[in-house]
């Protein structure tokens, strides 16, 4: 079992692009995508997290129209899961800055946050409004804030201040080709293996996951010790 996976949503426009379609098409067939991957993961027991990066704080200087779309869409889905996600166990986090939303996502990423809370399955994060550095001078402002003993200040304690205390990501998989981490989570990646089909996310289906996951048994890893 994969503990952590990482996915970075990548190529939803270029895949709606080449189609003749506009790119709003590829964001809601790259939604579909993610549906069934959450409840395929969830339903196999394949992973115990899941973080997706689904929205970065530079996507927000995209065409108003399209952030517009997303963040509606983001809507819809999060009303729409409620009650699968309770029916399967599954608990929602997010990661970002709140604060660049809108109150009334807000207002549904609080309250999907508090209806999954107490469940024991998958653990599904969404970047949303991300940005890893941001959220590395996040915590650092909040450890000065709790006055926090220079002496006391180590990796462990620096990992609970960020905007979700998870375990290291183990393999992380961005599609579309683009072979870079784009200020996603930089710290939780570490030591992540990476894997980057050149697939767009609409058509990252199931077989395409599974290739994935094998892909990962076969690394090799050492986490910088000889074996
Ligand atoms: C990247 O493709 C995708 C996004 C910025 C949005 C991701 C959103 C979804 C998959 C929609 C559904 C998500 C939820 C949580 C409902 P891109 O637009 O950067 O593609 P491009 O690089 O080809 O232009």
């Amino acid at each position: 079992m994969t503990n952590h996976l990482a996915i970075i949503v990548d190529g939803n426009g270029r895949w709606a692009k080449e189609k003749g379609l506009k790119r709003s098409e590829g964001h809601k067939e790259g939604a579909k995508r993610l549906e069934e991957i959450i409840l395929y993961l969830s339903d196999n027991s394949l992973v115990k997290y899941l973080s997706l990066y689904v929205f970065s704080t530079e996507n927000f200087a995209r065409p108003k129209e399209e952030v517009d779309y997303l963040m509606k869409l983001f809507m819809v889905w999060f009303k729409k899961v409620k009650n699968v996600y309770l029916d399967k166990n599954i608990k929602v986090l997010f990661s970002g800055d709140r604060t660049l939303l809108s109150p009334k996502i807000q207002k549904s990423i609080a309250e999907l946050e508090d209806n999954t809370k107490n469940n024991t399955g998958l653990v599904v994060n969404f970047c949303l409004s991300y940005g890893s550095r941001r959220e590395i001078v996040e915590a650092s402002k909040k450890i000065i804030k709790d006055n926090i003993k220079l002496s006391d200040i180590t990796e462990d304690l620096f990992s609970h201040y960020l905007y979700q205390d998870l375990p290291d990501i183990d393999f992380l998989i961005r599609t579309s080709g683009e072979m870079r981490l784009s200020n996603f989570m930089l710290w939780q990646s570490s030591y992540a293996e990476l894997y980057f089909p050149k697939t767009y996310f609409p058509d990252f289906t199931i077989d395409e996951l599974k290739k994935a996951l094998e892909e990962y048994k076969l690394r090799d890893r050492r986490f910088g010790k000889v074996k």
